[in-house]
């Protein structure tokens, strides 16, 4: 039974920034699971930290809590300019997730941002919530995947179809988006290797959702790509730290060398990640009940 004191003391670990991150992340996940106002104040609370990981993990976690209370914490972190990119990108997207239309003009004002990330994020984030508008959501989503998605899947199967829409660079994000889910579902060795081609492509933020979908999958084709990705240098922080994700949740030998590889990397956002990563994997491979044990660890511990 979860009481106030349990979410108090999840919260606490939560914003401490004496706790190693992977407990506060933990801590994090635990929170998102339990859900409620007391859950969403407490992680709201956390915007005040440092790292922009754990910031954009907060961001996440309300998004996909899909809790109407978290919107005005939302709307500040995108207003706020001072917010890593990284951060206002995946506030912005939350607001998408949560999907009211309370929030279509302040969607449309940040569709502009001098920020690219965020622009790219909040055009769509608004074509969602106008998808949502249509009532086509009825429509049958076959997606083996919790998570609460940018844009639904295309529905079409045929991947190399979905592949040339996924790469073609003239069409509107939304549509390349929904080609992606769309490959994501079938999940075959050949829409992996279609995906891991999106790594190419031009925009950063499109690099980032490519490299987040293949840590879903977690399909092994795709670990050389992935591991290029986070070893390039000139790559974008948050590209590179969602494929270090990605390589986390795959879990093979060779995504732990790499992971190794990058701990000690200049980037914050990256070194974090690596850690994070291979964390969770520790996690899924020691026969925890689960990875978001945050509150199985406070009754240990009490
Ligand atoms: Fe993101
Ligand atoms: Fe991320």
């Amino acid at each position: 039974m979860v009481n106030d004191k349990e979410i108090e003391a999840l919260g606490s670990i939560l914003v401490n920034v004496e706790e190693p991150l992977r407990a506060r992340f933990r801590a994090l996940f635990t929170l998102r699971n339990l859900g409620g106002s007391a859950a969403i104040d407490w992680i709201s609370k956390a915007f005040a930290d440092d790292s922009a990981l754990l910031k954009h993990e907060l961001a996440y976690c309300l998004g996909q809590m899909q809790d109407e209370r978290a919107i005005p914490t939302l709307v500040s972190v995108l207003e706020d300019t001072r917010q890593e990119p990284m951060v206002r990108h995946e506030a912005g997207e939350a607001l998408g997730a949560i999907g009211n239309p309370k929030v279509l003009d302040i969607l449309k004002r940040y569709s502009e941002d001098p920020v690219i990330e965020v622009a790219e994020t909040c055009q769509l984030a608004l074509r969602r919530i106008e998808w949502l508008l249509s009532g086509q959501e009825q429509w049958k989503d076959d997606s083996p995947y919790v998570s609460v998605d940018p844009a639904p899947p295309a529905p079409e199967r045929s991947v190399p179809e979905l592949r040339t829409r996924l790469l073609d660079e003239s069409l509107p994000l939304f549509d390349r988006y929904r080609a992606m889910f769309a490959l994501r579902n079938l999940g075959t060795e050949e829409a992996v290797l279609a995906l891991a081609d999106g790594l190419q492509c031009g925009s950063a933020l499109f690099r980032h959702e490519v490299g987040y979908v293949l840590g879903q999958v977690q399909h092994e084709a795709c670990v050389p790509q992935l591991a290029a990705a986070l070893a390039r240098a000139d790559e974008s922080a948050m590209v590179r730290h969602e494929c270090a994700e990605a390589l986390g949740a795959i879990g093979k030998e060779p995504c732990l060398r790499a992971l190794r590889e990058h701990l000690g990397d200049r980037e914050r956002v990256v070194h974090e990640s690596c850690e994070v990563a291979l964390d969770m994997y520790e996690y899924e491979n020691s026969g925890q009940f689960q990875y978001a044990d945050g509150l199985l660890r406070l009754q240990g511990a009490q």
